[in-house]
C-alpha cells in the first residue's frame, strides 16, 4: 500500500516533469522555428526579386547588375564605407533608388521588406 503510493507519487512526478519539459521545449522552439521561417522567406524572396540584379550570392555578378551597377552586398568594403542604417536598407528597397534600383513598396509586405534588409546583411563578406 505504501510502496503503492509511492510509485504513484514517482509516476506522477515523471509526467508532469515530462509534460513541463515537453511544454519548455516547444514554447523555445517556436521563435526558433519563427525565425527560421523568416529567412527561408527572405531567400525565397530574394531569390525571385532581387538575384536578377544583385545574384544568387548577393555579388551583383550577372548581366543586370553589371550593366545597371547593382550593389555587391558581399563586399565588406561597401558596409563599411556605408555603415547603411535598417531604416535606409528598407527605405532602398521601398521606394527604389535613381541608377536602376527598382522600388518594390507596393510588391512586397513591410514584413517581406525588413527581412529582406536582414537578409542583406549576411552576405557582408561571403
Ligand atoms: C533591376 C535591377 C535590380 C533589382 C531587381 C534589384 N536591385 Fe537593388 N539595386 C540596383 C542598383 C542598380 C542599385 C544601386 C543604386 C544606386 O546606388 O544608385 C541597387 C541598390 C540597392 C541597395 C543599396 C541602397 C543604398 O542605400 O545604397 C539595396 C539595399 C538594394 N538594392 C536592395 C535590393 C533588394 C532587397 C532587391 C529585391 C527586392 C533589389 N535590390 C532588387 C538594382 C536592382
Amino acid at each position: 500500500m505504501g510502496t503503492n503510493r509511492i510509485k504513484l507519487a514517482a509516476t506522477l512526478f515523471a509526467v508532469a516533469l515530462a509534460c513541463g519539459g515537453y511544454a519548455a521545449g516547444s514554447s523555445a522552439a517556436a521563435p526558433r522555428r519563427a525565425a527560421a521561417k523568416r529567412s527561408a522567406d527572405a531567400r525565397t524572396v530574394y531569390s525571385q526579386h532581387c538575384a536578377s540584379c544583385h545574384g544568387e550570392d548577393g555579388d551583383a555578378r550577372t548581366e543586370k547588375g553589371e550593366l545597371y551597377g547593382a550593389t555587391d552586398f558581399t563586399s565588406k568594403k561597401w558596409w563599411d564605407k556605408e555603415h547603411p542604417s535598417d531604416a535606409r536598407l528598407r527605405r532602398a528597397i521601398s521606394a527604389g533608388k535613381r541608377g536602376g534600383m527598382p522600388a518594390f513598396g507596393k510588391r512586397l509586405s513591410a514584413a517581406e521588406v525588413s527581412a529582406l534588409a536582414t537578409y542583406l546583411r549576411g552576405f557582408k563578406g561571403r
